[in-house]
């Protein structure tokens, strides 16, 4: 099973029949994989030239150019919004990409941060979790051996 399928299969309830967003995608494995069993996904990224290959073949992928501090969808627009091995490159846009990634989520939905790069634990230690606590945002927190995993509730 790749890393990502693990990822998947942890947060299936959040990703299975649900309308996802990926922020700050990159490459667009995540959403290749969340499209297998999510009803329709959505990715952005500021540029579209790491894309894989394979999101052409996925029917219920779209890939908008986009910033994710500043995005076209209307409120209340997702079940779930998963930012994938991308923290560490918003690290300077922390709370304008939380604040409008839950614009962006249904009420009751959920925010993931999810990460196995040592850059965005730091930045997940060092700057999320702070500004959650500030904020007063719901959250939990959790760890295994690959990724950690940051869950923001709306
Ligand atoms: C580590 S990379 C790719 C992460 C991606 N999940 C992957 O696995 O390929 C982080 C991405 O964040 C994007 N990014 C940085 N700032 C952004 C912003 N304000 N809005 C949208 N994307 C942004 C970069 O263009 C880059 O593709």
């Amino acid at each position: 099973m790749s890393q990502i399928s693990k990822v998947l299969e942890k947060i299936k309830e959040d990703i299975a029949g649900k309308k996802v967003l990926e922020a700050a995608c990159g490459r667009a494995e995540f959403s290749v994989y969340a499209s297998k069993t999510a009803q329709e996904v959505y990715c952005v990224d500021l540029v579209d030239f790491r894309l894989i290959e394979e999101i052409k073949e996925c029917k219920n992928l779209t890939f908008e150019l986009m910033d994710v501090t500043d995005m076209k969808y209307g409120e209340q627009t997702f079940d779930t919004v998963v930012m994938y091995n991308a923290i560490g490159h918003l690290d300077t846009v922390i709370s304008e990409a939380i604040t409008e990634s839950k614009r962006v989520l249904k009420a009751g939905g959920r925010l993931y941060i999810i990460s196995s790069f040592k850059m965005d634990k730091n930045v997940i230690e060092d700057k999320v979790i702070p500004y959650l606590q500030e904020s007063g945002e719901k959250y939990t927190v959790e760890a295994d051996k690959t990724y950690t995993y940051v869950q923001i509730e709306k």
